[in-house]
């Protein structure tokens, strides 16, 4: 029986549905659709006759330059208001499918098939949309929820180990997030970057529904969604600072990781939390599978580094937003003074983090 449930948004409820094999059905449902789809993934919809506009899903395929050619295409396959955008892809296809959809004829349906593990067990709910604009990644967008969201974990069968082992990140971070019985349910599931379909089918569906609970409770961003950037404003300084050489998912992984340093500058002692312990050991084994990982990290620059830190958009003008781990496991948001203490302590746990990974990159240690 497929896993389905209702994610209440302000522009109506949409359905999320998660089984293996569920997209032959998607591609059959008779409704005027133009389809949007992975150059990866393309084959079978061309076969079938469905006309798709085909992107290939790098960060170019989500600027705002490309999202013209997007929309002329649509409009050359005679999308209309009624029309429904039905995008297949992983989260670039979703950003330029989220955007394209929002903006078209002044806002159109959407369906997503999200087909990496990132997307399936994080971004494909939520309803945002993240656009590149020149070298500036995800700086405009939008809100625009699709209508439905179809999982089939069958598609999980094509992804490397190091695809899978940044989408655990980002559901290992969910369940963090949502509290230690979470956790604890997510680690009984066998998370790993060779886990089979059947255990990522559960691990998807177990992330989807804690990450509904804080979309529902805050779907913009105001309070408790904010603590889903856990690891974001670290992990966003290192796709920058390695010029993207880091998947999001790991760079995610590591910032995490990097987080955990700084909750230590600040005080905060682990050891009575063993869940956190947990949590520690297996993000570090995820991030271990990605192979080269030493190398890019290697030439990652301490002031390249802190500035992309400081840039965040996350952060105030008096201070550094950063979601930490509390003594107790919960995670929380704590604002810190813009002050060279603080950049200091910032400095240590990135350098903290790379010197706890194994072939670490000796010139960032040595650097901090
Ligand atoms: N809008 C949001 O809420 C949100 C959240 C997180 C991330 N994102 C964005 O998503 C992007 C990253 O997305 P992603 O990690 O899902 O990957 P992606 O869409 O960038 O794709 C990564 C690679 O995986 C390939 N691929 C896709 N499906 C596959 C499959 N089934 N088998 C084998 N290969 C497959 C793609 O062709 C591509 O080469 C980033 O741009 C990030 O900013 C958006
Ligand atoms: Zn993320």
């Amino acid at each position: 029986m497929p896993d389905s449930f209702e994610v209440a948004a302000s522009t109506g409820s949409y359905r999320v549905t998660i089984a293996p094999g569920l997209l032959q059905a998607a591609l059959a449902k008779p409704r005027q659709a133009v389809f949007l789809v992975d150059a990866m993934l393309a084959g079978p919809l061309v076969e079938a006759g469905l006309d798709p506009i085909v992107l290939v899903a790098d960060e170019t395929a989500k600027s705002l330059d490309r999202m013209a050619e997007v929309i002329v295409a649509m409009r050359e396959r005679r999308a209309t208001r009624e029309t429904v955008l039905v995008a297949i892809g992983g989260g670039a296809v979703q950003d330029a499918a989220a955007f394209a959809a929002s903006i078209y004829m002044r806002g159109i349906a959407w369906v997503y098939v999200p087909t990496t593990l990132l997307s399936m067990a994080d971004s494909c709910i939520g309803g945002k949309s993240s656009i590149n604009v020149g070298t500036y990644k995800n700086i405009v967008g939008t809100f625009h929820p699709p209508i439905e969201v179809v999982v089939d974990t069958a598609l999980t069968a094509s992804l490397s180990a190091e695809q899978k082992a940044a989408g655990l990140c980002e559901a290992a971070k969910i369940c963090l997030c949502r509290g230690r019985d979470t956790f604890e349910r997510y680690l009984a599931l066998r998370p790993a970057a060779d886990a089979n379909e059947a255990a990522l089918t559960e691990i998807v569906a177990l992330s989807l529904h804690a990450k509904k609970w804080f979309i529902e409770v805050d779907e913009f961003d105001r309070a408790e969604r904010l603590l889903l950037n856990f690891g974001h404003t670290f992990g966003h300084a290192l796709e920058a600072a390695s010029g993207f050489g880091i998947s999001h998912g790991i760079a995610v992984g590591l910032g995490m990781l990097a987080a955990l340093h700084l909750g230590e500058a600040l005080g905060r002692d682990y050891t009575r939390a063993p869940h956190v312990t947990a949590f520690r050991a297996h993000v570090a084994t995820l991030v271990g599978t990605v192979n080269g990982l030493a190398e890019v990290l290697a030439r990652v620059e301490t002031p390249a580094l802190m500035d992309a830190f400081a840039g965040d958009k996350k952060h105030t003008r008096d201070s550094f937003a950063v979601i930490v781990v509390a003594e107790n496991g919960s995670v929380e948001r704590r604002l810190l003074p813009r002050d060279p203490d603080t950049e200091a302590m910032i400095q240590r746990a990135f350098a903290g983090m790379l010197a706890s990974c194994p072939r670490t990159a000796p010139s960032l240690v040595e650097a901090a």
